[in-house]
């Protein structure tokens, strides 16, 4: 786009040549969108000097954050049918990739300097209303001021306060829409959701409140629907489900209660899949197994307070899965571990009991396996690979008596059973003993790992030296 456009610009530089050597004269943009592009920077730029600076814009003075398009004339004036096409400003952009002049510390977006932008497709201001108190009035996006836009990117904003306005939802050519990390108030305007051409909604963290309006289901084309870090409240509505393009649905570190609509079992296009940090209640439906494309399922920090939903199992393109801190109870579910391409499983503080299922610490792909703070017991199978790739991003710790079996590492936050080999000073023909008795778990005793379930069998078998530096180890690992 960008190579486009510089494309367009040295043909017009060629163009001009050309027409100066003839003698002729050039309008390369209107009076009135001109005037109107100095009324927008002049509001936000740190430079008053600007527009003396780039007289044209468009052409012989261009200034990185600004582009221009070649566009036929509409009035096909008689009189200047020498020159067929003019330019009109497309883009304004001031981020981290251009800075200077910075925006002034009173910056703000001139209504009647955009009015006179009919082709502004892209406006995106990052950091730039960053002291005087800015809000985005209503007439902003009236009388089809910025009615063409595309794009509008206002992000890291820490002046940019009140509420979105309503008017936003007259913008019918919006694709993308982003207003993240600023000091947005008020709730989410219903308006918003007649944008049917909106691919792209992030309104992360910003103060945001209110509940997800019921008509968010209008956004036909999202792909993208961003809100974490707000204080939206209230339940989640069924019409999400109608979302059908939706790719990513972040809604991690906001107030939303009730349970999850069944009716997002329908979001079969989503990769992402993000609940943490909120108060819903469970238990998840299961309609979920729908979500076949889903490679991450993030809900830690919610009271689901129920047993593992079983649909997990069938999401056979999960990567992350975490329901940490979800008061999960009763035993895990089996098919997790047919989950090849886990790479982290974060369990840990719930009320899981039985035991792991098998072939879990076998899953290829796995980094990171937190199980710790529940109430499984029982051994836990893992291959040398497995232990080697995972190092300390494995943890069992605080269970009722789960250990792993065959570790050859003490780097694992994760008890080891004792076996038989090494409590008998290496006679190997013992370790049948072991596998004869597969809930014989290790007894060492560590405050961090209660072993409430297994037989205590110290007067059988003492510490010897290599538990003791296991031990020391373990400890050790805590500690950093
Ligand atoms: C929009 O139009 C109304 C009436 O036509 C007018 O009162 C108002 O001032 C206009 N707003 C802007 C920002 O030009
Ligand atoms: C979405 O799912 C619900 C129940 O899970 C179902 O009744 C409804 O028909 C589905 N809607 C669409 C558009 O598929
Ligand atoms: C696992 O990931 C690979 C690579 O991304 C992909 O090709 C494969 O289909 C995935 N497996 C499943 C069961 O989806
Ligand atoms: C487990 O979660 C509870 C509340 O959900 C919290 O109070 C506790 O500190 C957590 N324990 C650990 C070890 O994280
Ligand atoms: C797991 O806990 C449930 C209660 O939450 C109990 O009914 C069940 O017997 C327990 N199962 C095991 C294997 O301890
Ligand atoms: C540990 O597991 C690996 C791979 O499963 C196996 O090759 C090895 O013999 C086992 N070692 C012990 C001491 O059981
Ligand atoms: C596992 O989870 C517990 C409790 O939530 C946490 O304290 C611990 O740091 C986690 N362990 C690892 C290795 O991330
Ligand atoms: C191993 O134990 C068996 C009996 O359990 C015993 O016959 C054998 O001598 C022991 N071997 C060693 C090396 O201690
Ligand atoms: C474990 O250690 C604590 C103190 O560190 C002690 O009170 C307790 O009796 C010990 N338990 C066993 C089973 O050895």
């Amino acid at each position: 786009m960008a190579s486009f456009s510089s494309l367009l610009l040295l043909l017009l530089h060629v163009l001009m040549a050309f027409k100066t050597g003839d003698g002729g004269e050039m309008t390369s943009m209107e009076d009135d969108e001109l005037s109107g592009l100095f009324e927008v920077m002049g509001s936000l730029l740190d430079d008053p000097t600007w527009a003396q600076v780039h007289p044209q814009p468009c052409t012989d003075t261009p200034w990185p954050g600004i582009q221009c398009e070649l566009m036929a004339q509409e009035d096909g004036d008689s009189q200047q049918d020498y020159n067929p096409t003019i330019f009109h400003v497309t883009k304004i952009h001031i981020g981290t990739d251009i800075l200077t002049p910075p925006c002034k510390p009173t910056a703000t977006l001139s209504p009647k300097g955009l009015l006179k932008l009919p082709y502004l497709k892209t406006l995106s201001l990052f950091n730039c209303f960053t002291v005087s108190p800015f809000s985005l009035t209503s007439s902003l996006f009236e009388n089809n001021s910025l009615s063409t836009l595309e794009h509008l990117a206002l992000v890291s904003n820490p002046s940019l306060h009140g509420s979105i306005p309503p008017s936003l939802g007259h913008i019918q050519s919006l694709r993308i829409l982003s207003l993240s990390q600023n000091k947005l108030t008020g709730d989410i305007p219903q308006q918003i959701c007649g944008l049917v051409n909106l691919q792209q909604l992030d309104l992360s963290y910003n103060q945001i409140t209110g509940s997800v309006p019921q008509e968010i289901g209008g956004l036909k084309s999202l792909t993208i629907f961003d809100l974490s870090y707000n204080m939206i409240g209230g339940q989640l509505p069924s019409s999400v489900g109608q979302l059908q393009s939706l790719q990513k649905i972040d809604l991690g570190f906001n107030d939303l209660t009730g349970r999850v609509p069944e009716e997002l079992g329908n979001l079969t296009r989503l990769v992402l899949f993000d609940l943490s940090h909120n108060s819903l209640s469970g238990p998840l439906p299961e309609t979920l197994f729908g979500l076949k494309q889903l490679e991450y399922l993030v809900i830690q920090d919610n009271p689901i307070n129920s047993g593992m939903p079983l649909f997990i199992g069938s999401l056979g393109r999960l990567k992350v899965l975490s329901f940490s801190r979800c008061g999960l109870m009763g035993p895990m579910v089996p098919s997790l571990s047919s989950l090849k391409n886990l790479t982290a499983l974060s369990l840990d503080n719930n009320s899981l009991n039985g035991t792991v299922p098998s072939d879990l610490g076998s899953l290829p792909y796995l980094e990171q396996l937190n199980l710790s703070q529940n109430q499984l017991s029982g051994q836990m199978l893992v291959t040398e690979e497995f232990i080697s790739r995972i190092g300390t991003r494995f943890d069992i710790r605080g269970n009722n008596g789960l250990c792993i079996k065959n570790s050859t590492s003490t780097e694992v936050k994760s008890p080891s059973c004792i076996s038989a080999r090494s409590r008998t000073g290496g006679n190997k023909s013992s370790r049948v003993d072991a596998e004869d008795r597969p809930d014989e778990c290790g007894t060492m005793n560590s405050t961090l790992y209660q072993s409430n379930r297994c037989p205590r069998n110290h007067h059988r078998f003492g510490f010897g030296f290599d538990q003791v530096i296991l031990l020391m180890v373990f400890l050790l690992s805590l500690v950093f």
